[in-house]
């Protein structure tokens, strides 16, 4: 009887904690669960079944985060955890698989060729979420969450340029004497043409989606200067990041295989991170397998390792830097045999180990995957690998064509219908099909959480 009375005590004492607590950490975990479970794709047929399955469960644990009581008021990491980040990628995951839900059955729907909308494409959204979803349960679980609180230092050895030196063209400065901190190079004001070109679609039988894509051929003008990276983002560098903040990403990332039959095609390889992206790689070449967030999260660190403002940059400047004055096919020209003096490409010696099915340049640049940073010509601009070795995220909303795009340096973003979690690559990778390293060439993925060890970035520095 005593028992019973004490049980029934500790039940009512239990439910009340658990509404002033709100969402406890096994019933999170059930429900992440349960989202998991949903991101298992069948068929085209089952698009609009799958997405809204997802959507739906996704609601569920949302809608149990926006009552859960922000007792602590931000003093308890789990309550920050589920406010700041699970709450967040939510809104995301929501727009983005409402998005795909509405295309499964549009009339205009095309999941051919290089389409955005190819089924593996969706194949592929599942799964690189559904990692996501995984690493949630698993921040739960462990109590990790030591990378929300960024109490980063400040660099000791700072030697930002003066403001003399700092206006003059191609002027070159590093911010700091650490290795993370990238040369960079003062990029001057200019106007150049931004976009494909009908002499180049011909001559590389440009497929008319991706010409859609690069076109209409349009004037832009850079009203004041801006520091641009001359190199990509190195592994040593994003090791440095996630040594200081304990940044953590999602298990798992894009590779290629070759399939008797079936040729190159990509592949969502789930033991692989940009420590162990499916080469060995030396720390000074370009860091892979990082999603869009990822290279951001590593601005806001480099900026906050320096006092300035470092960024992605937008789609303008990107190819203003990558062109730097020139309208060829290529920032050396209109000659594709002289590919291997200028860039890393699937070229004779990719070729000749690694045998992807893709169309390569007659050359050899004698690096099989990524190479160190820097190791070939650079344009102009004084910049290196602007196409080959790592393709670079870039920080616009994906429009599928230049109608309505800004005149000048700034991010394209949601105006005319601008999806802004789809992020947008430029500048073609080592094992890229010829047609892909053309400067004009730009696509997106549609899902937030891609990434793929063809893929890293670059920054630019405010000045
Ligand atoms: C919670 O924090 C916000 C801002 O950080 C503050 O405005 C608010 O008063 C705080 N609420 C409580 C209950 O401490
Ligand atoms: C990162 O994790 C290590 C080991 O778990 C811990 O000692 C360190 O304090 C953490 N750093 C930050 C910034 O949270
Ligand atoms: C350099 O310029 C910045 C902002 O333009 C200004 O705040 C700073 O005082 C200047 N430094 C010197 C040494 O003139
Ligand atoms: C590039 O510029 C040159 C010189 O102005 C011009 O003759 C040529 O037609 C241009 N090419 C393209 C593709 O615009
Ligand atoms: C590359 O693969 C093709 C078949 O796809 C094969 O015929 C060829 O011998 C391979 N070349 C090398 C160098 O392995
Ligand atoms: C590749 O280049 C070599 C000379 O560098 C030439 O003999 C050969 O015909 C070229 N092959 C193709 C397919 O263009
Ligand atoms: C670019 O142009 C847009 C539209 O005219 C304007 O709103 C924006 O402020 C401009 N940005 C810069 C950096 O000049």
């Amino acid at each position: 009887m005593k028992i019973l009375k004490i049980s029934l005590y500790l039940f009512l004492l239990l439910n009340l904690v658990s509404l002033i607590l709100g969402l406890d950490k096994t019933e999170a975990i059930g429900d992440l669960t349960a989202i998991k479970d949903t991101m298992k794709w069948t068929k085209l047929q089952d698009c609009r079944k799958t997405f809204s399955s997802t959507i739906d469960a996704v609601k569920k644990l949302d809608e149990k985060i926006k009552v859960h009581p922000d007792i602590f008021n931000g003093s308890n990491e789990y309550d920050r955890f589920l406010l700041e980040v699970m709450h967040i990628k939510f809104i995301w995951l929501l727009e983005e698989a409402s998005y795909l839900l509405s295309r499964c059955t549009a009339l205009d729907y095309d999941g051919y060729g290089f389409s955005l909308e190819r089924e593996f494409r969706l194949y592929f959204f599942f799964m690189e979420w559904e990692t996501t979803i995984e690493w949630m349960r698993d921040s739960i679980e462990s109590e990790n969450y030591a990378y929300l609180y960024k109490d980063i230092k400040v660099s000791n050895q700072l030697t930002p340029p003066s403001n003399k030196s700092i206006t003059k063209p191609l002027f070159q400065f590093r911010d700091c004497q650490q290795d993370y901190c990238p040369e960079m190079v003062v990029i001057p004001k200019g106007s150049f043409l931004m976009g494909g070109n009908e002499v180049e679609e011909q001559e590389y039988q440009i497929p008319y989606l991706q010409a859609t894509w690069e076109s209409p051929r349009h004037a832009v003008y850079m009203k004041k200067p801006f520091a641009m990276s001359s190199k990509e983002v190195t592994l040593s560098a994003y090791r440095e990041f996630v040594k200081e903040t304990n940044y953590s990403m999602p298990q798992g990332c894009t590779t290629l295989k070759t399939e008797p039959g079936h040729g190159t095609q990509q592949f969502f390889n789930r033991e692989k991170n940009f420590q162990n992206c499916d080469f060995i790689q030396d720390p000074q070449e370009p860091v892979l397998c990082v999603r869009t967030e990822d290279a951001r999260e590593y601005a806001k660190w480099l900026s906050k390792k320096t006092n300035q403002n470092y960024r992605l940059p937008s789609e303008t400047e990107w190819e203003y830097c990558a062109r730097a004055g020139t309208n060829t096919t290529f920032f050396w020209g209109n000659n594709r045999d002289e590919a291997c003096l200028y860039a890393n490409v699937n070229d004779l010696t990719t070729k000749s180990i690694a045998n992807y099915t893709f169309s390569y340049f007659n050359c050899s640049d004698k690096a099989v995957y990524t190479s160190k940073v820097g190791s070939y010509k650079p344009n102009a601009f004084k910049m290196y690998d602007m196409t080959g070795n790592a393709r670079e995220w870039v920080s616009d909303c994906w429009h599928p064509n230049y109608q309505g795009a800004p005149k000048n340096s700034s991010v394209w973003g949601r105006e005319n219908e601008g999806l802004c979690h789809f992020g947008i690559l430029r500048g073609g990778a080592w094992a890229y099909n010829i047609i892909h390293m053309r400067i004009s060439y730009r696509n997106a993925y549609l899902s937030s959480q891609t990434r793929c060890n063809m893929w890293g970035f670059r920054l630019v520095r405010e000045i």
